[in-house]
């Protein structure tokens, strides 16, 4: 099993298909793509395909597909259908996150090639808020593709939202009904400093504290009484019996990096041991450079030794990574 000199085992990889993304959030990627790198430094889905059946060889067992937007990757359900053989050597969990654009027609494709489920991004249930935080004028088009989400049985579905000061606070109990409306689990995010802007700033922070008071005001929670593992996020239910579920991430004033399981790999072929990550370690040279199986894995090993013991956030002199959310993928 992967373990990092913490001893915290590595049981989750997410791979960035792509940095491209149709939308513009302004907590991600407000002023556009940066210049696109050249397509011979992206990985082949055969590369892709290649390290993921190695990283699950080694005790990997959640492999999330992330962005940028991955359903822009044309041919995404060729991918999916490669990992999704990786099942019977020890993958136990295949999901994708996804601003939900391409979902209301390709749901179901995603499903047969052989997709657990969907994270879908949603920050405002207003249409002025939606078009404001993400750019565009598209939320019927994501409300309709969690729809066919549900539908292509892509589930659990998880919808998460960024909440930033200003923008969605006051809509945290709206989104906890919206919840309860289509049985989904809702995950409030604690916006973070991986923004290209560099805009962010800690008075923009809504707490994990604050949403829940949010929330428990209209609808009385009750933790969900599991262990929290490597988990992101804490969990409610609703204490009337109704159905969904609520998550709270609150890296910024709740950091959970003791129990991190987490490493990436970005559509350029770079592992990344943490998301604030200052130092890149390229596997796809290793790849190409014609290393053995075995020296990949040596490889894998020693940089996993090198993963951060958490993030620096609330550290005086914190530096934000170059690399931003759009490129590393949440
Ligand atoms: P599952 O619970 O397996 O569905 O996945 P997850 O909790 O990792 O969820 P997801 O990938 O949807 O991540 C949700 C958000 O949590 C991301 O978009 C990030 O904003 C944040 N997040 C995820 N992983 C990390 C992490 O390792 N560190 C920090 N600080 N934030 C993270
Ligand atoms: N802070 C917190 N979460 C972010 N995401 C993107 N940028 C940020 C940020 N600055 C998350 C969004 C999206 C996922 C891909 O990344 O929740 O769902
Ligand atoms: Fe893990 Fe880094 Fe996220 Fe902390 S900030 S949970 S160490 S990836």
């Amino acid at each position: 099993m992967l373990k990092d000199s913490y001893k915290r085992p590595i049981r989750d990889l997410r791979v960035s298909l792509t940095d491209r993304c149709n939308f513009r959030c302004f907590y991600c990627l407000p002023h556009g793509e940066p210049p696109i790198a050249p397509k011979e430094q992206m990985l082949s889905f055969e590369e892709i395909d290649y390290v993921c059946e190695i990283f699950v060889a080694l005790g990997i067992e959640k492999l999330r597909l992330t962005g940028g937007e991955p359903m822009l990757r044309r041919d995404i359900e060729t991918i999916i259908q490669k990992l999704a053989r990786l099942k019977p050597s020890g993958l136990r969990d295949l999901a994708l996150t996804t601003n939900g654009y391409y979902l209301p027609d390709r749901a179901q494709s995603l499903k047969d090639a052989g997709l657990d489920r969907v994270t879908i991004s949603l920050d405002s249930l207003k249409r002025d808020v939606f078009k404001r935080m993400t750019g565009v004028d598209v939320l019927d088009k994501v409300l309709a593709g969690i729809d066919a989400a549900k539908k292509a049985g892509l589930e659990p579905i998880k919808i998460n939202a960024v909440i930033v000061r200003g923008h969605n606070e006051d809509e945290v109990a709206d989104f906890a009904a919206f919840a309860r409306d289509y049985d989904v689990k809702m995950r409030f995010i604690e916006f973070m400093p991986l923004d290209s802007g560099h805009e962010w700033a800690r008075e923009d922070v809504v707490s994990g504290k604050e949403i829940r008071d949010r929330i428990s005001e209209r609808f009385p929670l009750v933790r969900v009484d599991v262990a929290r593992g490597s988990d992101t996020s804490s969990r409610y239910r609703f204490a009337d019996g109704a159905p969904g579920e609520i998550g709270i991430i609150a890296p910024v004033t709740e950091p959970f990096c003791g129990a991190c399981s987490r490493i990436r790999l970005t559509a350029d072929g770079q592992i990344r041991t943490c998301l604030f990550s200052t130092v890149e370690h390229s596997l796809r040279d290793v790849v190409r450079s014609g290393a053995s199986r075995a020296e990949i894995i040596e490889y894998i090993h020693s940089v996993i030794m090198k993963k951060e013991p958490r993030h620096f956030i609330n550290d005086p002199g914190f530096v934000a990574p170059s690399r931003t959310m759009s490129f590393i993928g949440g």
